[in-house]
């Protein structure tokens, strides 16, 4: 086996290779003055199982080339399996058409990966499990909500009040609780699909004088989080933490998030950044037995 370290995700490349115990193989990568892609592996990859580890966070489009471009390269240079890491997938928020005329952007991404060779994929928190049925290759999705609730636990947030920013996200305030143990709830927030404008319902929180960790899939622009822990704010909240599994943190989201209050903001590796303090690293090596 070997692991091809992408280019969006070179540090946890390598950090799956050592876990695997196997070699990685170079990428020399860059962009033609045009803006597209290069692409060479360095190291052979003849015969191999080989784990691509290519996270597609923005600039999402360059990113999802660039697997394609390492998934068909291993191939054709002899890899007898390949299986794509892909921590954050891209466009799996479009997974229907909310307006007249849309595109099913999820579905033309699936039908590209398999395309371009991959035959096995590994996903962390994908915005909706639904989206998993419609590959035709082997698939999964795991949570790294558990592992960012241990790493809040050891930093002295046993006890704290888990809170998801609406209905759909429920599943990882719950797991949050599991580890935490202090309670878990969800808020109810609409989104104005043509403005993007997101709104939540005000509601009664029992976090007077306590610690409350928001938990989420991802944080793109903020204004999710931002309103989540403003409410908790609102309750009484004493410190509270954004949590989530892929920081895209575009734009001014830090700020949005800092100003409505929140203490501190921790994502994972997933989409590297200042915030992505916790390894998903431990999770892909366990989650990729059964892939391989
Ligand atoms: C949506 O349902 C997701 O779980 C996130 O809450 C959302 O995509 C975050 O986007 P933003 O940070 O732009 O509000």
């Amino acid at each position: 086996m070997i692991v091809i370290p992408g280019p969006s995700s070179p540090g946890l490349g390598e950090k799956v290779a050592e876990g695997l115990g196997v070699e990685a193989v170079p990428v020399e990568h860059r962009l033609f003055p045009d803006g597209e892609s290069y692409i060479r592996l360095k190291g052979s990859v003849r015969g191999e199982e080989v784990v691509i580890v290519q996270t597609t966070s923005p600039p999402q489009d360059r990113h999802l080339i660039q697997l394609f471009l390492l998934a068909r390269t291993a191939k054709d240079y002899g890899a007898e399996k390949v299986v794509a890491v892909v921590p954050y997938l891209a466009y799996a928020r479009q997974d229907k058409r909310f307006l007249e005329g849309e595109a099913l952007s999820i579905d033309v991404v699936i039908r590209l990966i398999e395309a371009s060779g991959v035959d096995a994929l590994l996903t962390l928190d994908i915005h909706s499990p639904d989206v998993l049925e419609r590959f035709r290759i082997p698939v999964k999705s795991l949570s790294a909500i558990p592992l960012i609730a241990e790493h809040l636990k050891a930093k002295g947030f046993e006890g704290a009040f888990s809170l998801s920013p609406d209905k759909g996200a429920i599943e990882l305030a719950k797991m949050g609780d599991a580890v935490l143990g202090g309670g878990y709830d969800a808020l109810e927030k609409a989104r104005d699909r043509r403005t993007g404008e997101v709104r939540t319902r005000e509601k009664r929180l029992p976090v007077e004088g306590r610690d409350v960790v928001v938990f989420d899939d991802m944080i793109s622009t903020g204004g999710t989080m931002a309103l989540a822990v403003g409410l908790a704010k609102k309750c009484g909240a004493r410190r509270v933490v954004a949590a989530c599994t892929h920081p895209l943190l575009v734009g001014r989201a830090v700020e949005r998030i800092l100003e409505a209050g929140a203490d501190e903001i921790v994502g994972t590796d997933s989409v590297p950044g200042p915030h992505s303090v916790v390894s998903v690293a431990p999770l892909i090596v366990e989650g990729l037995s059964d892939l391989l």
